[in-house]
């Protein structure tokens, strides 16, 4: 069988350095296609040369040094523009494109995976929750096949696995609660950013660790299960479970419930995805549930954490607000790593500045855009006046 010829997009951060794990243990099964990274010039450098792609992007000033320190030439390393990695995700040799970029800058490759018809990979959710209509829709123009990595989307697509959607009465999320879980919204400042970065439960990249102890992260992935599954707002539900064993559940309206279990490690809906519809042996040690003896589950707190009914509120007026509920979270967060404003800050900045829009309905790319750039100038002009 001929190998399966893979994309990573953002090969560097945790999600890509997982898929490669994964890749490196399957030799027989995977060849790495293109990788693209943005600042990781070093570890990128490595996974060059490691890997052997034939394609590679870093942004513009890397180049020298990576095309220097890994051997390949120049030439073949290109920038990280949306041109660049929009090539990347349509490259007519590639079988799979795995996005594992952070943010909006996935919409545009993701696009052209979907309109290239490619079989899709994506843990990004910021593109999904932005143009999540545009992209299913491109993809199902162009027959791509989107397999979610998404823990709790893999969950849900397993669960479903191809039903009729009129069977399912609800979809219901998993939430672990994040950092700061059973914690009242007072002392929320009070939490250092170490403390904010160290998840109880999942190792990943510092955007998606601040949207989850803020339980935005929840929020888009709200929006991202009615775009991935076409389901109502109404029909997405949280539901915290502490112990984040089980990855999501489907309730049907006969009123049964199917529930995809597992210990938490990105590996495995990464492989999944990667074999689908094959299920392989793998390099994950099994999971006990004897040893946990009991899963919890409770309602999530929105009084604590109110990021979580924001994004249902966007979710429900749609039009361009998710795309202005993305943008000002990505300057919000940002501006929290970099200590200008508190934990606090970040719900506050973006609730104002949602609160601020106009929506367009039934938005096209050009507008949705518009509202992205919006919202960033308007959450940095609240940014002048908060701490
Ligand atoms: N981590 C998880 O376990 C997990 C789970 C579920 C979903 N997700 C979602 O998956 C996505 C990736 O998450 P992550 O945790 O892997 O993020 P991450 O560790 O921050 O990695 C992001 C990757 O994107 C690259 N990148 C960042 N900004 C870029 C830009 N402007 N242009 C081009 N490339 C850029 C980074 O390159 P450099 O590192 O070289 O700068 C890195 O390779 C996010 O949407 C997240 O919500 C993650």
């Amino acid at each position: 069988m001929p190998r399966k010829r893979v994309v990573i997009l953002g090969s560097t951060g945790s999600v890509g350095i997982n898929t490669l794990d994964v890749i490196a243990r399957m030799p027989e099964r995977f060849e790495v296609l293109a990788l693209s990274a943005f600042n990781n010039k070093l570890l990128f450098a490595r996974q060059l040369r490691q890997f052997k792609p034939r394609y590679a992007a870093i942004a513009p000033e890397h180049i020298d040094f990576v095309a220097k320190a890994s051997g390949v030439t120049r030439r073949k390393i290109s920038d990280t523009s949306p041109d660049s990695l929009s090539r990347m995700a349509a490259l007519k040799e590639a079988d799979i494109v795995v996005i594992a970029l952070t943010g909006a800058v996935a919409l545009d490759p993701f696009l052209a995976a979907a309109r290239a018809g490619k079989t899709i990979a994506p843990a990004n959710k910021e593109a999904l929750v932005i143009a999540g209509h545009i992209i299913m829709q491109a993809a199902a123009q162009s027959g791509a096949r989107v397999i979610p990595v998404d823990s709790e989307q893999s969950a849900i697509f397993q669960c479903l696995h191809d039903c009729d959607p009129l069977s399912v009465r609800a979809l219901h999320l998993t939430a672990s609660g994040g950092a700061l879980r059973g914690l009242p919204r007072r002392e929320h400042d009070k939490v250092s950013v170490d403390r904010i970065l160290a998840h109880p439960r999942w190792k990943m990249g510092t955007k998606i660790t601040v949207d989850s102890a803020t339980l935005m992260n929840k929020g888009f992935e709200v929006i991202e299960a009615m775009r991935l599954f076409n389901m109502s707002v109404d029909k997405v539900k949280v539901l915290v479970h502490p112990e984040a064993i089980i990855h999501s559940l489907v309730e049907f309206v006969d009123g049964a419930w199917l529930a995809q279990l597992g210990i938490t490690d990105m590996r495995l809906p990464l492989q999944y995805a990667l074999t689908y519809p094959r299920r392989m042996k793998s390099a994950l040690k099994p999971l006990d549930l004897a040893s946990i003896g009991k899963l919890h589950f409770e309602l999530p707190d929105t009084k604590s954490f109110p990021a979580l009914e924001l994004a249902y509120y966007a979710a429900r007026k749609g039009g361009t607000f998710p795309a202005v509920l993305n943008a000002a979270d990505e300057v919000a967060v940002e501006a929290f790593l970099k200590n200008r404003i508190r934990l606090s800050g970040i719900f506050r900045l973006v609730e104002k500045t949602v609160m601020a829009h106009r929506s367009v309905a039934a938005p096209s790319l050009e507008d949705i855009r518009c509202a992205d750039a919006w919202a960033r100038l308007k959450t940095e002009d609240f940014l002048k006046g908060i701490k």
